[in-house]
């Protein structure tokens, strides 16, 4: 089926699609990659692939050659006539060195023999992978180049923003679900409406609606409408937020307080891009985005069961992660700027320097309701300092409290730039790579076998 849910989905997790006519190996092929981290999306024949092409990003496809209808090398040939930088790897049972030179002329990343040894392919995969993060930290680079970046009115520098900022740049050309994550006021509202400006849908209307706030009784009619007369009360039609919204974007913001029968709905429209409104026998095609956003820990609450699976694989499809503040201080001073030069602005003052102390206090604090916090901070304190240099004592106690004792919130680890924790995440990071295989992370990481094992011990790896 088109559009099938990954089996395995994380927010950078790579994107494979698998062309396979065979349902016992493509099967087989899901269930190994996804178990390594990959996200994969299936598809039964070239056609199938071509369709989840045109709707998905994709980072590598790997697809049989011999299927009916077209065929592996014609799906090649379209799909880097589609995207010239798009990564295929082609499994044939019937290789000749003649059929595989040409393919990789033709653009194939590789071409593999049938039995396939999954290892290699999963390698193979790893190693494009690789390649396209490298690509893509090259723009970034470009893009992080100038001092700052302000992109959809959000401002930033630190490498993490930088990258979901490209993330959003490559996810809006797509009409893709996405789902925000990120704690309250890291900017989540501000990243939906930046997909939706970045995307084809920029003119057609943008609807929010919040699920924390709707009725429990009228969630179904809220969202999707209702016709005269479908229960007491309801004395005439009501269009929905998703009809509302048709050709253009929704944005379900705090989609974790959403109960699990209006969940049920939500998946049903996803999959067949089609709603009812409560009771209408007649549906109506919806041409949407849909751009959920959320502060819960989706995960947990899946595995607690007050969170649908089989919604939860749909929409972490595009998954974009938000920072916490305290993650990305090189943000902060640009932050401040910002915000500072809205409210000389807004309150017709000259625009505030702040202190040095001052600074390294709001530097050393957790942020624990992040920009909006710092935001909210810095409007007292100009207020306070009457366009004037803002001092410590315009700060709040708490945030004083904290710097002055130096106290960190016991949950958050300063960030460790030593040389050593970044030999640890290497090591760690070619671990899994390798599948926890030590001697395979060895060669990774270019060490014998003796120091890594020595390297594990004393960084306590197991
Ligand atoms: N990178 C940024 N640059 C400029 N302003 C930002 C940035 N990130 C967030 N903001 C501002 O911070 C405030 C909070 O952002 P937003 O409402 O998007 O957060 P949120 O994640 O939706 O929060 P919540 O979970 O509480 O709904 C807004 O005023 C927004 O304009
Ligand atoms: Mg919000």
């Amino acid at each position: 089926m088109a559009g099938d849910a990954p089996v395995v989905a994380a927010g950078d997790a790579p994107r494979v699609l698998v062309v396979e006519d065979d349902p016992v190996l493509l099967t087989i092929l899901t269930r190994y990659l996804g178990q390594r981290g990959c996200c994969v999306v299936r598809a039964s024949s070239a056609a199938e692939a071509l369709e989840l092409f045109a709707h998905t990003p994709i980072d590598v496809t790997v697809s049989d050659v011999r299927m009916p209808g077209m065929s592996g090398h014609e799906l090649l040939q379209e799909v880097r006539r589609r995207d010239p930088e798009a990564d295929l790897i082609l499994i044939t049972a019937h290789s000749s060195v003649k059929e595989a030179v040409a393919a990789i002329q033709a653009g194939a990343a590789d071409y593999l023999e049938k039995p396939v040894d999954c290892r290699r392919l999963h390698h193979t995969i790893q190693m494009i992978v690789e390649r396209r993060r490298l690509r893509q930290r090259v723009r970034i680079l470009e893009l992080g180049g100038r001092d700052s970046t302000v992109f959809e009115g959000m401002v930033a520098r630190s490498r993490r923003m930088l990258e979901v900022f490209s993330f959003i740049e490559r996810i809006a050309e797509f009409p893709t679900t996405t789902l925000i994550m990120g704690e309250s006021g890291t900017g989540k509202e501000l990243v939906a409406r930046a997909v939706h400006q970045r995307s084809p849908l920029r003119d057609r209307p943008f609807v929010v609606c919040n699920c924390s706030v709707l009725a429990p009784g009228l969630i179904e009619s809220e969202l999707f409408g209702h016709v005269r007369g479908a229960f007491t009360g309801a004395d005439r039609d009501h269009k929905g937020l998703f009809e509302t919204a048709n050709g253009g974007t929704i944005f379900l913001d705090e989609l974790g307080e959403l109960p699990l029968g209006a969940q049920v709905k939500l998946l049903r429209v996803l999959e067949n891009r089609e709603i009812r409104r409560v009771g209408s026998p007649a549906s109506v095609p919806v041409e949407i985005r849909v751009v959920a956003a959320t502060n819960r820990d989706l995960g947990r609450m899946v595995r607690e069961g007050e969170f649908r699976e089989d919604l939860f694989y749909r929409l972490n499809v595009g998954v974009i992660d938000l920072p916490p503040l305290r993650e990305r201080i090189e943000d902060l001073e640009l932050l401040c700027e910002h915000f500072l030069t809205q409210f000389a602005r807004r309150f017709a003052l000259d625009k505030a320097s702040i202190s040095v102390g001052a600074t390294n206090a709001m530097r050393g604090y957790h942020w624990p309701g992040n920009v909006r916090e710092l935001c909210n901070v810095l409007e007292r304190a100009s207020i306070m300092a009457n366009g004037g240099e803002i001092q410590l004592e315009h700060l709040p106690a708490d945030l004083r409290r904290q710097s002055e004792s130096g106290e960190d919130d016991p949950e958050v680890s300063p960030l460790d730039l030593s040389l050593e924790a970044a030999e640890r995440d290497q090591i760690r990071r070619a671990l899994d790579s390798a599948g926890g295989r030590r001697v395979a992370a060895a060669r990774l990481l270019g060490l014998s076998r003796r120091t890594l094992y020595r390297k594990l011990d004393k960084y306590g790896i197991r």
